[in-house]
């Protein structure tokens, strides 16, 4: 598949964008500063806070941080649920029922209830084995990310 371009200008904190590549979903979101917060707070409850087990091979060498991102602010992570495949929804610190009282919020899959956090990473307790996956991307300039 072609690479996909996408100018940043329009999504705004806390916001979401889905483009599609390679037929996949990748969420793109600019994260505030209470979601980047949030990300330090739950490595406990986290399967593979690090991405270092079982996620590995889920995460590019320049997002192997606790942001999984080149910037911070800036989430680029293709959005299909480790479990079975389906997209999870974006929560934000919006928590639907049921969950964990420690989850700091991030992403939920409706279709079996697995949650991960604000970088994509997994909680325990739920049947998605692995964090989410970084595509390829990088950043053309500072407002227009290339996925592929
Ligand atoms: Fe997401 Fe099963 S596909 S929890």
């Amino acid at each position: 598949g072609a690479p996909v371009t996408q100018s940043l200008k329009k999504i705004e904190p806390g916001q979401q964008l889905i483009v599609a590549w390679r037929s996949l979903p990748v969420f793109i979101v600019n994260r505030t500063p209470t979601q980047l917060a949030s990300l330090s707070k739950q490595d406990l409850r986290l399967v593979d806070p690090k991405s270092d087990g079982a996620s590995a091979d889920q995460q590019p060498k320049y997002a192997q941080n606790e942001t999984r991102s080149i910037k911070p602010e800036w989430l680029v992570m293709i959005g299909i649920c480790t479990h079975l495949g389906c997209v999870p929804d974006f929560v934000g610190e919006m928590k639907p029922e049921p969950f964990d009282p420690n989850w700091q919020g991030g992403y939920y899959c409706p279709c079996h209830h697995s949650r991960y956090d604000m970088a994509g990473r997994v909680y325990q307790g739920v049947p998605a084995p692995k964090n989410m996956a970084i595509p390829p991307y990088h950043f053309v300039d500072d407002t227009t990310v290339q996925i592929g």
